[in-house]
């Protein structure tokens, strides 16, 4: 079991010219064990210095992350999916899959089997033996779902990972990564700019203000189990898009 409290987090870039960017001012909230929570904020806002707070790989100005759970050495296991996807230009499409899962699995045939599942999960039969430069956008994008989600972490951070897709192969990517979280129950925290997205996906949605990024509305998400393309013509569907669109529309003030 995981859940993440995420408590007061402010954080504070200084440039080159010394002048400081406040990206973070006092952001707190949960992710239950199991959870699925999406964010939305404008571009700029904050969202990826969050994640990168949550991975470890920033420390916060002010406030703390507490795991709790099963975690190893203060952290769960933990899988990302950069916005900037950080695939291993030298590493084919299976070896950079496998790259994480080969840590922690000792036995080279598993490795092979789930390197595989998730091969085909994400529709890159065909092209394992291929390098980073020889994929496109989108696919590079599903190599690096594909690494995340084959190490079955308890903590999942995925920022913007569907955003180069086309809007066929983000539907089904959508419905898939839906049913793997109810197959699998990570824990989730998804960051992007696609409201619509994060409803269909989410069981709770965070909408952030304009940078310096504040908690400007929590809202659960209570739409049924599983979630399926026919969610999408739901009223209660449509009713979560309009009450968020609400927020953010510029005539509110709220994201200028
Ligand atoms: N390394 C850095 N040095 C200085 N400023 C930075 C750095 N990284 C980010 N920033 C600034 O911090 C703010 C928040 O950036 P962040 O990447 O967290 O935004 P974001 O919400 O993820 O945006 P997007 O939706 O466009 O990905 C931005 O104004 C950005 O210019
Ligand atoms: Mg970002």
């Amino acid at each position: 079991m995981m859940k993440v409290d995420i408590i007061n987090l402010s954080y504070t870039y200084h440039g080159r010219n010394g002048k400081p960017i406040k990206a973070l001012d006092g952001v707190s909230f949960s992710v239950d064990e199991k959870e699925f929570v999406a964010i939305v904020g404008p571009s700029g806002c904050g969202k990826t210095t969050l994640l990168n707070i949550l991975a470890g790989l920033l420390i916060p100005d002010e406030g703390e992350v507490n795991f709790k759970g099963i975690v190893k050495n203060n952290r769960p296991l933990t899988s990302v999916v950069f916005q900037d996807l950080a695939l291993f230009p030298w590493r084919s499409v299976e070896k950079n899959i496998s790259y994480g899962l080969e840590e922690i699995e000792p036995d080279k045939n598993r490795v092979k089997e789930i390197t595989h599942k998730m091969i085909d999960i994400v529709g890159l039969k065909g092209f394992e033996k291929m390098y980073p430069s020889q994929l496109s956008g989108g696919m590079k994008q599903r190599v690096a779902i594909a690494r995340a989600l084959s190490l079955n972490p308890m903590l999942l951070l995925m920022d913007e990972p569907l955003s180069s897709l086309d809007a066929h192969t983000r539907s089904i990517m959508e419905i898939e990564l839906s049913s793997l979280h109810e197959k699998t129950s990570p824990t989730v925290l998804y960051i992007t700019h696609n409201i619509p997205e994060a409803v269909f996906l989410a069981d709770r949605v965070i909408v952030f203000t304009p940078r310096p990024a504040r908690v400007l509305r929590e809202i659960d998400i209570k739409l049924p189990r599983p979630r399926t393309k026919d969610i999408k013509t739901d009223q209660r569907y449509v009713g979560y898009l309009e009450q968020i669109w609400s927020l953010i529309l510029p005539d509110k003030g709220i994201w200028k």
